[in-house]
């Protein structure tokens, strides 16, 4: 006999959050109580799975999570296995086969801010919209940083400022008439023996910044989240400081940038269709450490607050942030009681059913 829900009743820990003496307190409600936060589990699947594939992971995670109605469930193949997924995960369907309500989105992993034209390769949220996606994530800091090295930019600058390449130049332009002398003097300064350590920092640093300005800027982060809410499309904002940055105390300046860059385009109507994901860059992917309890707290505090002056506290209240970076089956419970987080966004973990699985579970299991 199939499983439903209500032969396999589960009561779900639901979450409801209250502000005292500038902290977020988190406390457990019932179930269906008008102001509870729904926690949100996503997966992002990344560069990884082919539509069919991305079926049959969908319906193993789905199995093992029957009846569980309490939380929501995100899944985010990539732009291919949307239409199939869509497809499968239509709400009367996994009422019956799942005993799921609508809590299951499908979610795409980035857009393109204009609607249609000559831009080959892009997607538009119209088109999203279209195949019926739910919410859209944008700034994911594979995107913001990290594409740069792939696509080549800064190994092409560091070849540029090896000792040979510049001597060629500057022996090229000593031959030239009307060279910028400053260019020359330049050039000289930075062949000249005593200054092999200078040019390779100069290096290091140049490619840092290639990285960074050949993914998303902030601007275009500010472009998609418009473009997307425009077309009714939910957003799944994601913000994050690299290692280099949390080294240097810079955590929260940079965080400040990035979030009030992205909210400067979203009206106060419109944030309710805004959730946060918080993904320190250095606790991300295989190998890497997840950012404590006490750093992913005091971000996720920083976070809200940011949002109290923006919005009010109301709206400070009601946004869901979460946390992203190595969340597994044996931490999921521990991130989730920390008072500020709403829920997770999962990459490595959610291509194995039964891990990310018991991360949608992790309120059933305390
Ligand atoms: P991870 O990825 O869970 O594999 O660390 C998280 C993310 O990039 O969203």
């Amino acid at each position: 006999m199939k499983k439903t829900a209500d032969s396999n009743p589960k009561v779900y820990r639901n979450y409801f959050r209250q502000r005292t003496a500038n902290q977020w307190h988190k406390i457990e409600a019932e179930v269906g109580i008008p102001g509870a936060i729904r926690p949100f589990l996503a997966g992002n699947w990344k560069m990884n799975m082919i539509p069919l594939s991305g079926v049959a992971l969908t319906a193993r995670i789905l199995d093992i999570c029957r009846g569980i109605r309490d939380v929501d469930i995100g899944l985010a193949p990539p732009h291919t296995g949307l239409s199939t997924l869509a497809d499968y995960i239509k709400p009367d369907f996994l009422r019956t086969e799942y005993g799921l309500g609508r809590n299951v989105f499908l979610l795409a992993q980035d857009t393109f801010f204009e609607s249609k034209g000559a831009f080959t390769g892009e997607i538009s949220p119209e088109m999203l919209g279209a195949i019926g996606v739910d919410r859209v994530i944008i700034g994911h800091s594979d995107r913001r940083a990290n594409l740069g090295k792939y696509y080549g930019f800064a190994s092409s600058v560091a070849r540029r400022l090896t000792d040979s390449f510049l001597s060629d130049k500057l022996k090229k332009l000593k031959a030239k008439d009307g060279a910028d002398a400053q260019v020359i003097a330049t050039l000289e300064y930075l062949v000249a023996k005593e200054n092999h350590e200078l040019l390779s920092g100069l290096t290091r640093f140049l490619e840092e910044e290639l990285r960074e300005r050949a993914g998303e800027s902030d601007q275009s982060i500010q472009l998609k989240i418009q473009a997307a809410l425009g077309q009714g499309l939910q957003v799944i904002l994601c913000c994050g400081e690299n290692r280099e940055a949390r080294l240097a105390n810079e955590t929260f300046s940079l965080l400040d940038r990035q979030l009030r860059m992205a909210f400067e385009v979203v009206s106060p109507r419109a944030v309710s269709e805004v959730i946060i994901a918080y993904e320190p860059v250095w606790a991300i992917g295989e190998g890497a450490k997840p950012a404590t309890l006490e750093q992913i707290k005091e971000v996720h505090d920083f976070i809200r607050n940011l949002i109290m002056d923006l919005y009010g506290e109301q709206t400070a209240s009601n946004i869901r942030i979460l946390y992203g970076g190595n969340v597994k089956p044996d931490n999921i419970v521990d991130i989730m009681n920390i008072s500020g987080v709403d829920g997770a966004l999962v990459g490595g973990a959610s291509l194995k059913a039964n891990d990310f699985a018991s991360i949608i579970r992790f309120g059933l299991n305390t």
